[in-house]
């Protein structure tokens, strides 16, 4: 299940002093295997400073190539995205898990309006969502709300500008500044006023189909409720979080005790014993077991399992919805048990 592969950098373009673009080549042998749903991310994982990590980049770039392009900000000093921006080079291979995730746009070649809001970073997928959607019915529309600090600072600003002349009249973008003030751009940050201004203002006659929103967990509530106020379905309501709050006040009472755990990954059965105030990833990871993860921070959806025995807890969950839980399914990176004996499968999921 938790196969990476090999796959050569073929270039890196600066988008912003602190953003990258790599575009990666797909060898012929595995184009079906990096075919992917525009809205999904892949795992990169590599060793620094003699320890593995792994971080998800959603893909930018349209499906249906022999190369795709992620996105990449600079945030960690001394992990990947510093490496990105200081080592890697044209040519250099890295171990890429094909693509995976929920926040997603389906080509169906119906006309559909779609909403967008992203901040920062958070505008990776929605890149790869507008132009699939723009380039899958000619009367589709596509309207971005976008914030960063400033116009330097915002990444895919020429190729954005670019989409609105190649869509005029059906991709119209705001960009919102929370540092400066710009020609062209709103100043201040998204907040209510602006998703009023863009839905209820601006774009007041489409009637949209679906709304999408990345970036900080702050925003997309604040977003998510003033369309829900607005009278929005929850299920027309896609997100992805790019950074979470902490969370440690809200966590329940940390059990006490020790339980038996079962994992079932890649047709394989494992064991072990841990305490129940550990959370089940962490557990797992130290035996050496080979289960899927990625973010480890509960905004990817990489670490699924199902429960198919006992019962285990999350400390935070945005990403599984009540009926999910209810059939089993945990965040294994979340979770912790609260059973004597719990049973989890990777592979069920
Ligand atoms: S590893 Fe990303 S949600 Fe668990």
């Amino acid at each position: 299940m938790v196969h990476f592969h090999k796959l050569t950098v073929k270039h890196i373009k600066p988008l912003t002093p602190s953003s990258v673009a790599i575009t990666f080549t797909i060898p012929k042998d595995l184009i079906q295997t990096f075919d992917f749903v525009p809205g999904q991310y892949i795992t990169i994982k590599m060793e620094l400073k003699g320890k593995e990590i792994r971080r998800a980049y959603s893909i930018c770039s349209s499906p249906k190539s022999d190369c795709f392009t992620i996105g990449v900000k600079k945030v960690d000093k001394g992990g990947f995205s510093d490496y990105a921006h200081t080592k890697l080079k044209a040519g250099d291979v890295l171990e890429v898990m094909p693509p995976e995730g929920r926040f997603t746009f389906q080509p169906t070649g119906k006309v559909k309006n779609i909403a967008a809001f992203a901040a920062g970073s958070g505008i990776t997928p929605i890149m790869s969502i507008a132009k699939s959607v723009l380039a899958d019915n000619p009367k589709s529309k596509f309207v971005l709300v976008y914030g960063n600090k400033s116009q330097k600072e915002t990444m895919f600003y020429t190729d954005l500008a670019k989409l609105e002349l190649d869509y005029a009249g059906r991709f119209n973008t705001y960009f919102i500044n929370s540092q400066t003030q710009e020609d062209e751009s709103l100043f201040g940050r998204i907040d209510v006023s602006t998703v009023n201004y863009a839905l209820k203002n601006k774009h007041k006659d489409v009637g949209f189909d679906g709304y999408y929103l990345c970036g900080p967990e702050a925003m997309i509530h604040l977003v998510s409720d003033t369309l829900k106020e607005n009278d929005v379905p929850k299920d027309k309501i896609h997100f992805e979080l790019f950074t979470t709050t902490e969370i440690l006040d809200e966590m329940p009472a940390q059990p006490e005790g020790k339980t038996q755990v079962s994992i079932v990954v890649d047709d394989e059965e494992f064991s072990l014993t841990m305490d129940k105030k550990e959370i089940v990833l962490d557990a797992v990871l130290k035996q050496n077991i080979d289960a899927p993860y990625s973010c480890q921070g509960g905004v990817c959806s990489s670490c699924i399992a199902r429960v198919t025995e006992g019962k285990a807890e999350m400390v935070k969950n945005q990403i599984l919805t009540d009926g999910e839980i209810a059939e089993g399914l945990i965040l294994t990176c979340q979770a912790h048990p609260t059973t004597p004996t719990l049973k989890i499968d990777y592979d069920d999921v």
